[in-house]
């Protein structure tokens, strides 16, 4: 059964819920937390609220905390959760959901304790299954195009029929479209809407109208 799909987290917020927000995700790569609101309402402000900030950097979790805490519109999340303990760090700072990589049962019975939504990542139909036997319908495909694009995720729905994938990793404007028109796809993630220039930069209108561009993107999943 698919319990990360019906059962609510803290917030009442679904793993599908997280995904049918809008047709992106933006995979967001913050160096300093001053950047973390501003970006966050530059994103907003283009009609993208569901944000995943990277557990990359030493600031990650206090960027969450700062979006969290400065702008209710949008809904942080935590990208990069590689582990049980990533999880409940996420949860600490304030994210109301996470992005995994991967699969392993240890983050996924972590983020079910925690009530955190969960989209981990899988690459292969054995990860699809083992993240099914976790409870997880809700999907990353990572990396899409090195691990067959959208032929891959066609070859899927006989199969796994069930199951919804937000496919990241090699996708941009230019390509979402093929995968935003599969059935099996609810909305594709990527880091284009946040360059690194344009963040350096302080460059928050250039984001809110990659932001724009990214949400009036049309999905059939
Ligand atoms: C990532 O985790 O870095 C994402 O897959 C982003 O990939 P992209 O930079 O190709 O959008």
């Amino acid at each position: 059964m698919a319990i990360a799909d019906t059962m609510p987290g803290d917030g009442g917020l679904t793993s599908l819920q997280v995904m049918r927000d809008a047709p992106v995700i933006p995979v967001i790569v913050l160096s300093q937390v001053a950047h973390a609101v501003p970006l966050a309402r530059a994103l907003v402000a283009g009609g993208i609220r569901m944000l995943e900030v990277t557990l990359r950097t030493p600031v990650a979790l206090a960027c969450i905390e700062a979006i969290a805490r400065d702008v209710p519109e949008a809904v942080a999340g935590a990208g990069t959760v590689r582990s049980a303990g990533d999880a409940q760090a996420a949860a600490m700072a304030g994210a109301k959901f996470a992005v995994s990589p991967g699969y392993t049962h240890a983050v996924g019975k972590a983020c079910r304790e925690l009530g955190l939504p969960l989209l981990p990542g899988v690459a292969t139909a054995s990860e699809v299954m083992a993240a099914q036997e976790g409870g997880y319908l809700a999907l990353k495909f990572f990396p899409a195009m090195q691990s067959g694009g959208v032929a891959m995720l066609k070859a899927w729905q006989g199969p796994f029929g069930d199951v919804t994938f937000c496919p990241t990793g090699g996708v941009s404007v230019a390509n979402a479209g093929e995968f935003l028109g599969l059935a099996n796809v609810a909305c594709v993630g990527g880091s284009w809407l946040t360059p690194a220039d344009a963040v350096a930069q302080g460059d928050w209108a250039r984001i809110t109208r990659l932001a724009r561009e990214a949400a009036a993107l049309m999905r059939a999943g």
